[in-house]
């Protein structure tokens, strides 16, 4: 989905080549490094961050895999640390004149897609809030010693996969076929597909969940959907901004999980015209729903999914 990034170093090139090697269902080259499959300019962003990014105590990074909710997170954190500036009724709210991957850029799609050294002017606010796709391991050196703060959002395999396969040929401007479901799938279950596997990807952040939770919260799209007052006070209580209690009866709980509702966010001007990094905004919100699967995948692909979630997780405690 990138289109930034074209300037692949020679050094990254040689490394390229003696990565494992694979190419998604559009037949767009991945390679795998540190465990997880990237694009060639993808993988450079990622050397860039690693080698250039350095971290400040206040750094919120919103974290997770293609597909998983990651536009409702930064919509969500967006929320939560303006309210103090911006209630939602206000005309200089963000949110209304942006979209929330315009706010809050990938660490290695957007910033470091270039350059080790990006200019981070625009970040001079505390706390800056950034995002990522990629695992949790492959932050952690360069996060050394920083006691930064990572959201992670996930989502259950088959949803990401419906939705990913929504957003390919909404991008691509290409008809909705069951072929693209079907190699898509396939790429899903080998695990060879961006930032994939999939289950790696959820573990690397499970387990950074479980080893240090006041650094990394890991939340779920399922949960959002079901409980979003509670998961909502989880994120400001992990953050460390709750809701005062005045907040609290005043309706701002509300108020934010309305202002980053899906309807909201696709009702605004800026959401149904606009396009960041070449991708329109519209295609960021869809349908939203827990289950939508079920309207595409067959019992087979059903059953053959919840095989290798159910062994790959094996031992982890995590359930889906
Ligand atoms: P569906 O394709 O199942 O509808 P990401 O933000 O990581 O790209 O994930 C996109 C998915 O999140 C899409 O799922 C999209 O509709 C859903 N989504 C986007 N904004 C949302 C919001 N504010 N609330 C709930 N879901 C949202």
């Amino acid at each position: 989905p990138n289109v930034k990034g074209d300037k692949i170093s020679e050094e990254t090139k040689i490394l390229i080549s003696s990565l494992p090697s694979d190419a998604d269902g559009q037949g767009k080259k991945l390679c795998k490094y540190q465990g997880c499959w990237y694009y060639h300019n993808t993988l450079q962003g990622v050397l860039n961050f690693q080698r250039g990014f350095q971290p400040q105590e206040t750094d919120i990074i919103l974290a997770s895999f293609p597909k998983s909710g990651t536009t409702w997170l930064k919509a969500l954190a967006v929320a939560l640390l303006e309210r103090s500036k911006n209630r939602s009724s206000d005309d200089h709210h963000p949110l209304l004149s942006d979209n929330p991957h315009g706010i809050v850029p990938f660490l290695e799609i957007d910033m470091y897609i270039e350059s080790s050294s990006p200019d981070l002017t625009k970040f001079s606010s505390l706390p800056r809030l950034f995002s990522t796709h990629m695992p949790l391991h492959t932050m952690q050196e360069t996060l050394k010693n920083s006691p930064c703060k990572i959201v992670y959002i996930c989502r259950n395999m088959k949803d990401t996969l419906i939705s990913w396969w929504f957003f390919v040929c909404a991008i691509h401007k290409i008809e909705l076929k069951r072929s693209i479901l079907d190699s898509i799938y396939e790429s899903f279950c080998s695990g060879a597909i961006y930032y994939g596997p999939f289950w790696d990807h959820v573990l690397s952040y499970w387990r950074g969940s479980l080893e240090d939770p006041k650094h990394v919260l890991f939340m779920r799209y399922e949960e959002m959907k079901a409980e979003p007052h509670d998961q909502i006070k989880r994120l400001t209580d992990f953050l460390e901004c709750p809701f005062t209690k005045e907040e609290e009866e005043s309706g701002l709980v509300e108020e934010v999980l309305e202002l980053c509702s899906l309807s909201n966010l696709k009702s605004l001007e800026v959401n149904k015209t606009e396009k960041v990094n070449n991708v329109e905004h519209k295609n960021y919100f869809r349908k939203g729903e827990v289950g939508d699967w079920k309207n595409y995948l067959t019992p087979e692909m059903e059953k053959k999914i919840d095989m290798i979630v159910q062994e790959k997780l094996q031992g982890s405690n995590l359930k889906f």
